[in-house]
């Protein structure tokens, strides 16, 4: 019998029915089909590994794509707020002005008028000066574009920004600040900004026995900045968007505080993080490079 015809076979041969020759031929038969699987099993387990892998790679490719598009969904709305607001910023400045001052004359010409049409004058007064810093905060929001550098102590640009804002009595701060911290290289009116904006946030968190922590540090290349409040927290799912323009949960606010933040430390090519516990804390940590490189910035 040859081969094919061994291996046609319906039944199995019976004893007998196979000479030696026949028995040697499927031997080898048998051997070379088990030599083929293995070889079969190898290749597929590599095609498997390099499909994993193609998987992979694609799977980085696509969050990749996806973080590049959110990057640049992030500058063009930064600069449509930009140049949006600013032009409307310098058409209302004259109305407001004028607003400002008229409210002004009313305020002395009515010395005497009635307690409510004081109140009211007033009203107009903050308002309008309101309005003004809006327009200031919108405007040098559009301005954030070139920082110039120089030699810079940020404890004291952090001590800076304390004894500009008014901290109400019952909110407390505790400075811990390394004092070995090095001097850098940053823009000290825009960190300066940052770290306003920053604290004017924590201190619109707190509620009555408030405390604010600074503390500062050198790890590695990098001076570290934290600042933490044991105000009403972020909850998780804003978490994500805080650093939007125009991204606020506040009746009074624009949106623009931390997206202003996290342009000056980009610019800085430094690194900006939150953390929250709704009720408990929130704690913003930045990092700026000591070596400050500029890639043209
Ligand atoms: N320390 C904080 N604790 C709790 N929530 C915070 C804190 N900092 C920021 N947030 C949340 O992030 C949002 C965005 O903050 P951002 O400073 O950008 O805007 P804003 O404060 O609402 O308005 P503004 O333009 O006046 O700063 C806030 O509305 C608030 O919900
Ligand atoms: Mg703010």
């Amino acid at each position: 019998m040859d081969l094919d015809e061994l291996l046609n076979l319906k039944t199995p041969p019976k004893k007998g029915d196979l000479t030696d020759e026949d028995i040697a031929r499927l031997f080898f038969k048998y051997k070379g089909l088990l030599k083929k699987i293995e070889r079969d099993e190898a290749f597929w387990v590599a095609t498997n590994e390099h499909i994993t892998i193609a998987y992979s790679k694609l799977d980085k490719q696509k969050n990749e794509l996806q973080e590049a598009q959110e990057l640049l969904v992030r500058k063009e709305k930064l600069a449509i707020v930009g140049l949006l607001a600013s032009s409307l910023s310098h058409e209302l400045r004259n109305p407001l002005g004028i607003i400002s001052n008229t409210a002004y004359l009313l305020q002395m010409e009515l010395k005497d008028a009635d307690e409510i049409i004081k109140k009211h004058i007033d009203l107009l007064q903050k308002e309008v000066d309101r309005s003004v810093d809006i327009i200031t905060e919108i405007l040098t929001f559009a301005k954030v574009k070139k920082l110039k550098l120089v030699e810079s102590d940020l404890n004291k640009i952090l001590e800076d920004v304390l004894k500009y804002i008014d901290v109400p009595e019952n909110i407390s701060i505790e400075n811990q600040l390394d004092p070995n911290l090095p001097h850098f290289q940053l823009d000290e009116e825009q960190v300066f900004r940052a770290f306003l904006n920053i604290i004017s946030n924590s201190l619109q968190a707190l509620e009555d026995e408030g405390k604010i922590v600074l503390k500062t540090s050198k790890i590695e290349n990098f001076v570290v900045i934290n600042i933490t409040d044991n105000g009403v927290g972020i909850p998780e799912e804003i978490l994500d968007k805080i650093f939007e323009p125009l991204f606020t949960t506040k009746s009074r606010g624009i949106g623009l505080g931390l997206a202003i933040v996290k342009e000056i430390v980009d610019l800085h090519n430094g690194f900006i993080e939150v953390e929250s516990e709704v009720g408990k804390e929130t704690t913003f940590t930045i990092r700026f490079p000591i070596d400050v490189h500029l890639d043209g910035k």
